[in-house]
């Protein structure tokens, strides 16, 4: 018979490093996991960003750590997962988000400005969990890459994010086969259109647009940072010891539009 864990989300001890853990849903993961007990790693391009950051973290009193390195560099990468393991012991949960977007339809994107997504999103995500695996807990860690919707909609004027995305989804289900060997377990989250955060600034940038947004998830409101952080405290749990190589969608619903609903049908009837 199991015993269940009477605290499943005490990460005291545990050491959680974050790429692209210096603003919005990122942050808020590495925020959630400091409440909870554990040592955070951030890491981002910009110092200056990660020294706000790493304030907002250290309020729960715990070790927190920056480390300003670019994800598309990956001698860069590897030195920062390495001295974020020197400082603070293997690491238990690792988050993978550092993106970048903007719109603009293919015609209105230079070979170079596709390239730049694809680096940051994928290329980036390959780079930090390829660097970490020599520092991550063997049986135990928990990986967890940030998709997004694009990975599975295809999105006009998102040509590079829906490409680099779904790359990421892949590139989650084929190490969470890999690495399963070593006990390591490989998730992704999808979080839907998350309120007050720059992705959503970026591609809903007026009210008509957010209006749309809002009007296309079923649960009828924008997603709050706390909405993924709660997934992924879950996903970096013994809770979810058996899952590996999921992707879940954190949406409201959202990935369900390209199902059907009768129901105007039957009371216009
Ligand atoms: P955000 O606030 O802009 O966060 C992006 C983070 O990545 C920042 O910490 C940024 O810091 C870092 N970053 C960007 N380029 C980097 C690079 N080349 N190397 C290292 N770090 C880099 O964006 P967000 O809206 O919260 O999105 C966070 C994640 O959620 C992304 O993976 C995004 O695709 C996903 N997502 C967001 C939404 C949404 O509603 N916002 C929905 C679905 C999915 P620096 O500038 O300091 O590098
Ligand atoms: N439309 C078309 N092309 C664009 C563009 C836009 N709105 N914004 C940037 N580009 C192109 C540039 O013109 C450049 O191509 P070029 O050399 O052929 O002219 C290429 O993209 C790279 O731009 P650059 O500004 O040099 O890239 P960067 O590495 O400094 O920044 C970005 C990467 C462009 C993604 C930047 O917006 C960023 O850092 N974003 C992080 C935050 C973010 O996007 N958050 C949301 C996450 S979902």
């Amino acid at each position: 018979m199991h015993t269940p864990d009477p605290a499943p989300f005490d990460f005291t001890g545990r050491h959680v490093f974050v790429a692209g853990g210096s603003s919005g849903i990122n942050l808020a993961i590495a925020r959630a996991y400091a409440a909870h007990g554990a040592d955070v790693s951030l890491l981002s391009r910009s110092p200056d960003k990660l020294a706000v950051a790493a304030g907002q973290v250290r309020v729960h009193g715990h070790r927190v750590g920056s480390h300003a390195a670019d994800v598309r560099d990956y001698a860069a990468t590897e030195a920062a997962l390495a001295a974020a393991a020197q400082a603070f012991g293997p690491i238990d949960v690792l988050v993978s988000g550092a993106a970048g977007n903007f719109i603009a339809p293919a015609l209105g994107m230079s070979s170079n400005g596709f390239r730049t997504v694809v680096d940051i999103d994928l290329v980036g995500t390959f780079n930090v969990l390829r660097a970490s695996h020599a520092h991550l807990r063997r049986p135990g860690a928990s990986l967890i890459n940030i998709s997004a919707p694009q990975a599975r909609n295809p999105t006009a004027l998102q040509a590079h994010a829906c490409a680099a995305k779904a790359g990421v989804d892949m590139l989650t289900r084929v190490l969470a086969m890999e690495w399963a060997a070593d006990g390591i377990r490989v998730n992704g989250i999808a979080p839907g259109p998350i309120g007050d955060t720059e992705g959503v600034r970026r591609l809903a940038p007026d009210e008509g647009a957010r209006a749309r947004m809002l009007a296309s998830i079923p649960l009828a409101r924008f997603g709050e940072l706390a909405d993924v952080a709660n997934m992924a405290l879950v996903l970096g749990s013994a809770l979810a010891g058996f899952v590996t190589g999921a992707i879940i969608p954190v949406d409201g619903g959202s990935s369900l539009q390209g199902g059907r609903d009768l129901s105007p049908t039957l009371s216009e009837a």
